[in-house]
């Protein structure tokens, strides 16, 4: 498809099933207007990580890459009474925009911001989480999925976003960081006994990329 013909389609898509919401595109316009950049997940995406966590009955939720909490609310709004979201952001300013943005949503109640760099906060952490989305720097998707897996429990969801990179992931020639260390996680997500995973491409309002879905198996189970 072209991109004029896939645009068009991610608004239909959008304004159907997902809608317009005065808080989210708030949230997405004082994000912007603090210079951050605009790498939140897309309408449809973010649906569609909502769903999973409806889907899978998640109460306990990680993110890993607040960004100024666009997802983090979509998340929250698809908890039941007494559900949490743990969000880690590594930029002190990123977590004041999100901060924000979560009080206006009304679900501040429900999420707790960590600042710190993932690989110094996960240590602390303690589970389970029913759900684990991470978002953040690509070079570290090794170090969260293992996160992810140590934090989970049999049956845990875990997705990770953008593994396609316009295609770069599967270009030899693209070598840039982060790249690698998306090709990292996948091939973790192949051979990990504790993942069983897939990934999508996506084409919508951020481009082309993808997402990584991956079960939690009990492979860390006693035999
Ligand atoms: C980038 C990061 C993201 O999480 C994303 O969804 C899009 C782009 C980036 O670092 O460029
Ligand atoms: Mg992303």
């Amino acid at each position: 498809p072209t991109p004029d013909g896939w645009r068009a389609v991610d608004t239909y898509l959008a304004d159907l099933l997902v809608g317009h919401d005065d808080v989210l595109e708030q949230a997405l316009r004082d994000q912007d207007a603090a210079g951050l950049p605009s790498i939140e997940v897309a309408p449809v995406n973010a649906k569609f990580l909502h769903l999973l966590a409806r889907i899978a009955g998640a109460r306990r939720v990680l993110e890993i890459g607040t960004l100024g909490g666009y997802s983090t609310i979509w998340l929250a709004r698809a908890l039941p009474e007494g559900g949490r979201v743990t969000t880690i952001e590594a930029e002190p300013a990123n977590a004041d925009v999100a901060r924000r943005n979560l009080a206006r949503a009304g679900v501040q109640h429900r999420v707790e911001i960590v600042v710190g760099r993932g690989a110094d906060v996960l240590p602390t952490l303690t589970g389970p989480f029913d759900l684990v989305f991470i978002d953040a720097d690509k070079e570290s998707n090794t170090i969260y999925l293992d996160a992810a897996a140590r934090l989970g429990r049999p049956g845990t969801v875990v997705v990770v976003d953008n593994v396609v990179r316009s295609g770069r992931v599967a270009d030899p020639t693209a070598r840039d960081t982060q790249v690698e260390g998306v090709r990292r996680g996948l091939e973790m997500l192949g051979s990990d006994p504790r993942f069983d995973a897939t990934a999508l491409q996506t084409l919508d309002a951020k481009g082309w990329d993808g997402i990584a879905v991956a079960l939690l198996t009990d492979a860390d189970a006693p035999a």
